[in-house]
């Protein structure tokens, strides 16, 4: 434990837990089936940087079941052999795990590629016939298809893949082979298009063979907020209005846009990371306790948690939400020159609901900020009576904070208020703190790498069902009715914690933001 001052809180770099692993034999997950995932887009950005790493490392930590193969989809010609050579750079540069030279080959040997247009019967006959191929070697016919595409593509692709029967609306967990389609996101672009989406969808594939990925939910800390909720007696209690002054949810990133000029001009960080990440996460830590761990049972709560979320009406999206773009953002390619497009977003949120009546809920997002951090923190009340306020004075005595490192640096830290050693009563605040590496000296595995494997064994919990992506549409329309049709994006510099009108929204409930602290270097 360590006193600190307490608006900077210092990086979760070490730990004062030991972890001790109460189920080495946890709930024992079935392994998945041989499959074959098939990746439309597969010469993207995605496929690179998250998909194929996350299967390599899956291979390499024994978790795939053989034959798994993995058959890219995309517009240029290629042979297997070239498409191989295409990934390994980005897996190298992207893996968790080592490269060596074995193992690449063998990964090397599990990749095949159709190249061709979307919309042409050529792709898909092509397709078919290496889906036949991979069954003989043995995936008995079980299929993912992953929709790594903009979305504007999905229809046609469905639409083709139902015209080859290469889909159908079969059961999961039957004698049939499985059929399971990963829709990656922005899933829709607005409320009515995101309906629209999941309609089209629904005419092709039953609710239980769409999977709908937000990848945060496959991150290790998200997770657990529901095991640290659930999990310990003391926190539960706690988690309500009567000791809960506010919440505050951020996810900051230190990076741009990364050259997606056209994608980011089209979405913007409210459909970027608002709609989605944040409000999933918002949604599990603030969601009732559900009957099981089981995958509607969860997701009946997330959603019933959803709609108790106040809607916003136009009034408070201009006094509540404030929207930034960092100085330099017009000039990356892609981007408009009199862009409007926001990279940086803070919002207040209010639940309706016995547990979290009169709680703000404080949720900001940005590129080039000054750190890139995730995390959740919630503020309790202060104590009814401070009996040492002449003890406390000057020591600025605060009340307790509970935050949830999402990333980086994963990890749990409480600041509460102690006594400092001496003769007298004098009172500072102290930071206790959980790092997942510390405790637990287990390497935290990729979120993608968690999701794939949960969607080859039709497990459904970790991703978002209609009705809470549709509510998630909802929420967040107002704010892009305003913002889409009055300009008003407030510049802020790069490497900074964005526009200064979002320290004044929090300034105005007589509130501040933590502070984005640098995390320790790596090692
Ligand atoms: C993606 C967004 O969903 O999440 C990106 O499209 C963003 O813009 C990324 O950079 C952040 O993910 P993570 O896991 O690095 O926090």
């Amino acid at each position: 434990m360590s006193r600190s001052n307490p608006t900077t809180p210092p990086p979760m770099d070490h730990s004062s837990v030991i972890g001790e692993i109460l189920s080495d034999q946890p709930i024992k997950r079935r392994r998945p089936d041989p499959t074959a995932i098939v990746i439309f887009g597969a010469t993207g950005d995605l496929t690179g940087r998250k998909l194929a790493p996350a299967l390599f490392n899956m291979m390499l930590d024994r978790a795939l079941t053989e034959p798994t193969l993995i058959i890219g989809v995309s517009r240029s010609e290629m042979t297997p052999a070239a498409f191989a050579t295409k990934l390994e750079g980005p897996v190298r540069q992207h893996s968790r795990q080592k490269v060596e030279l074995a193992a690449w080959d063998k990964f090397a040997s599990m990749l095949d590629y159709v190249g061709g247009e979307f919309a042409d019967d050529a792709t898909y006959i092509a397709l078919k016939a290496r889906l036949e191929a991979a069954k003989v070697k043995g995936t008995r016919g079980n299929r993912v298809f992953y929709l790594s595409t903009p979305p504007s593509q999905f229809p046609i692709i469905l639409e083709k893949l139902n015209k080859h029967q290469l889909i159908d609306r079969t059961q999961q967990r039957g004698t049939d082979a499985s059929c399971r389609v990963i829709v990656e996101k922005p899933f829709g672009h607005d409320l009515a298009s995101a309906r629209a989406l999941n309609e089209m969808i629904g005419t092709y594939l039953t609710e239980s063979q769409i999977y709908r990925i937000d990848h945060y939910l496959g991150k290790e800390t998200v997770q657990n907020i529901l095991v640290l909720r659930f999990g310990n007696s003391i926190f539960e209690p706690l988690w309500n209005r009567n000791h809960i002054d506010y919440v505050e949810i951020t996810a900051a990133e230190s990076i741009g846009i990364e050259g997606r000029g056209a994608f980011y001009e089209a979405t913007g960080v409210v459909r970027d990371i608002i709609q989605n990440h944040l409000l999933q996460v918002m949604s599990l830590v603030t969601m009732e306790v559900p009957s099981s761990f089981a995958a509607d049972d969860i997701r009946d709560e997330k959603s019933q948690l959803l709609r108790s979320v106040r809607n916003l009406t136009l009034n408070e999206v201009a006094n509540d939400c404030v929207r930034g773009q960092y100085k330099g953002y017009r000039d990356e390619p892609g981007v408009a020159p009199g862009s409007q497009t926001a990279t940086y977003a803070a919002m207040r949120l209010m639940i309706d609901s016995w547990r979290w009546q009169g709680v703000p809920f404080y949720l900001r997002a940005g590129k080039k900020m000054a750190e890139r951090l995730t995390e959740v923190s919630i503020h309790f009340k202060s104590v009814p009576l401070v009996l040492f306020k002449e003890e406390a004075a000057g020591s600025e005595l605060q009340p307790a904070v509970l935050t949830l490192r999402i990333q980086p640096h994963e990890g749990i830290s409480l600041r509460f208020v102690a006594k400092v050693p001496g003769e007298n009563i004098s009172v500072g605040n102290v930071l206790m703190t959980m790092s997942y590496a510390d405790a637990f000296k287990r390497p935290i595995s990729e979120a993608y790498e968690r999701l794939l494997l949960d969607c080859m064994r039709g497990d459904a919990t970790l991703f978002n069902r209609r009705d809470s992506v549709d509510r998630a549409w909802e929420l967040i329309q107002p704010v892009l009715q305003v913002w889409e049709a009055t300009p008003g994006v407030l510049p802020y510099e790069p490497g900074t914690s964005g526009p200064t009108a979002a320290a004044d929204l929090m300034k105005r409930d007589g509130r501040s933001w933590r502070e984005l602290v640098a995390p320790p270097p790596e090692g």
